[in-house]
């Protein structure tokens, strides 16, 4: 069973101590819900897991399978099964989905056989259309460039497209839900979870419980001022919903000196 440990994680940018010793460990085919106050660390922490280079680890450790993350580079750790799904997924004009995603799929091949020759054409339209219909996408997206123009929500679902595609073993999805549409919601929802089934351990950031009627986590952590401070099972989140974060703040004033 595979494991993603992160260990008493601090995280800087630039001057800034933003991570203050996170813990949290994901385990193949389990669900996180991860919530918190804006501002809390959620998306720093997505991105120092892919290895974003202005976000410097200055203590602690990130292990998947016992290896250490922190000393690869982001392809490196895609290879190895690792996903991210930006909060604010960034246009690629020039590329088009289809072709963004036959490069990331024949990467990952490769590194784990140099000689492989690239998955042919028609393989590669069959497995992107039946992916696009579960995610009830309009294949036209194929031939569209990466995330150039596209909506809100339709950048999310190319996000889970690209998920569904590569299908990882681990994925943080950073607000994946916001700016998507009632049904959008549910489509994309039930991808994860058609995904999760495959023994995919997700890290699922979201502020809204809503998301979470859908893909329904295992366990629910509450992040403040860089850590995790509260960590339950499904109920924390409802509890979150009808109370809000003040009685966090108060039981943790500590992690989050306003
Ligand atoms: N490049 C940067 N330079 C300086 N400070 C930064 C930078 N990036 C993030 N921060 C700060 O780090 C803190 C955590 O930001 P982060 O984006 O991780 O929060 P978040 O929990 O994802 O919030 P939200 O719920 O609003 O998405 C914030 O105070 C933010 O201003
Ligand atoms: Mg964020």
């Amino acid at each position: 069973m595979s494991e993603l440990q992160i260990r008493n994680l601090h995280v800087s940018i630039g001057e800034n101590l933003i991570l203050k010793g996170l813990d949290l460990t994901v385990k193949q085919g389990e669900i996180h819900a991860l919530m918190g106050p804006n501002g809390s660390g959620k998306s720093t922490l997505a991105y120092t897991l892919m290895g974003h280079p202005s976000y410097e680890v200055t203590e602690g450790e990130v292990l998947l399978d016992g290896e250490n993350l922190l000393e690869m580079e982001p392809d490196q750790r895609s290879h190895l099964g690792l996903f991210l799904a930006f909060q604010y997924p960034v246009a690629i004009p020039g590329v088009t989905v289809a072709n963004f995603l036959r490069t990331a799929i024949n990467s990952h091949r490769r590194a784990i056989d140099p000689e492989y020759k690239g998955m042919p054409i028609p393989e590669f339209r069959k497995l992107l259309k039946e992916k696009m219909d579960l995610l009830q996408m309009d294949h036209s997206f194929a031939g569209r460039y990466l995330n150039d123009g596209f909506s809100g929500g339709e950048k999310k679902r190319a996000e889970i497209l690209q998920l569904a595609t590569l299908e990882p073993r681990f994925a943080v999805l950073d607000e994946t839900d916001s700016g998507l549409d009632i049904d959008a919601l549910r489509t994309v929802s039930e991808g994860v979870n058609a995904l999760q089934g495959s023994d995919l351990g997700v890290l699922v950031i979201t502020h809204y419980q809503r998301l979470l009627n859908y893909i329904k986590p295992h366990y629910v952590h509450v992040m403040l001022g860089g850590r995790v401070v509260e960590s339950g099972g499904p109920d924390l989140a409802l509890h979150l919903e009808e109370r809000g974060y003040d009685w966090v703040r108060e039981k943790h004033a500590e992690a989050d000196p306003a």
